[in-house]
């Protein structure tokens, strides 16, 4: 199957009817590109939700069913998309739970949960496209890692070890990529106005906010302009990079 033009790009975002990756679906819609949101099928709610959300958009921001914490599953999307829609040219991983607690109390199946989603998904859902994308020579990836990923965070030794290894896979992946056309990027968002921080203890988060220099929680369409702007065709050079949109919460070199 041969690349879309760049005005009709297909995209496909994981944990696109998230707090975020909804977000990202709308954003890329708005630079022309085709849209697969995928996300868990047993969300039923809020995929009603995400529907009415995105219907303005009409077909070019459609909704695929995947748990991306599964190979197989992930391999079953990715065939369905481009024998019925077209090649994938944008893979955009934003699917990502929190299992919180000190690890003096996080049991096996809070470290397990969270890596087979936050870690094991992006390589999943990355080894399904990869092949695809470098016989095309055109390819964007963009995987979502976290302030808590480069800091680390009281009570995530799960959540901050699968970020921080987020970026070491999108930078090795670059390498393997680069001379084929394709990038392979991370942004890590920091503390945003989504469901996943709301969970956080008031207090906590109250203290959090006071030490966000910008003073405010992201948005989520903060996080969007940066994953718009890695996704771009002529973002060519721009590969194995890490952008961080935290509001100046954590700065490094
Ligand atoms: N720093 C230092 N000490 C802390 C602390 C912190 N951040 N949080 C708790 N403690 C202390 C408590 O005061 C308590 O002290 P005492 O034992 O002296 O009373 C002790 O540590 C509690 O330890 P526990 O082992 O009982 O901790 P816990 O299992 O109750 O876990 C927690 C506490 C639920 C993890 C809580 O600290 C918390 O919610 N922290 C915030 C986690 C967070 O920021 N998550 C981010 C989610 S959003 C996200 O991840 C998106 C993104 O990418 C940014």
């Amino acid at each position: 199957m041969t690349s879309s033009t760049s005005a009709s790009r297909l995209a496909v975002v994981t944990g696109g009817i998230g707090g975020i990756g909804t977000e990202i679906c709308m954003r890329l819609a708005d630079a022309g590109r085709r849209v697969i949101a995928v996300d868990l099928a047993t969300r039923g709610e809020r995929i009603e939700a995400f529907r009415e959300q995105v219907a303005a958009y009409g077909s070019a921001i459609r909704f695929e069913p995947c748990d991306v914490s599964d190979f197989k599953a992930c391999g079953g999307l990715i065939d369905h998309v481009e024998r019925n829609i077209g090649a994938v040219d944008i893979l955009v991983n934003a699917a990502g739970i929190t299992r919180d607690t000190s690890l003096r109390k996080m049991d096996p199946q809070h470290w397990h949960d969270l890596m087979r989603v936050n870690l094991d998904g992006v390589f999943n859902t990355c080894r399904h496209v990869i092949e695809g994308m470098t016989s095309r020579h055109f390819g964007r990836i963009v995987n979502l890692s976290s302030v808590n990923g480069q800091t680390g965070q009281f009570g995530q030794t799960n959540y901050s070890a699968a970020k921080a290894g987020v970026h070491g896979f999108s930078m090795a992946l670059a390498r393997e990529a680069a001379r084929k056309g394709v990038t392979v990027n991370t942004v890590s968002p920091g503390y945003c106005d989504t469901p996943m921080v709301a969970a956080v203890p008031q207090e906590i988060r109250q203290q959090i906010i006071a030490d966000i220099p910008v003073g405010r929680l992201g948005m989520p369409a903060d996080i969007a302009r940066a994953v718009v702007f890695l996704t771009a065709d002529d973002a060519s050079y721009i590969t194995g990079a890490n952008l961080p949109v935290n509001g100046g919460y954590f700065m490094s070199f």
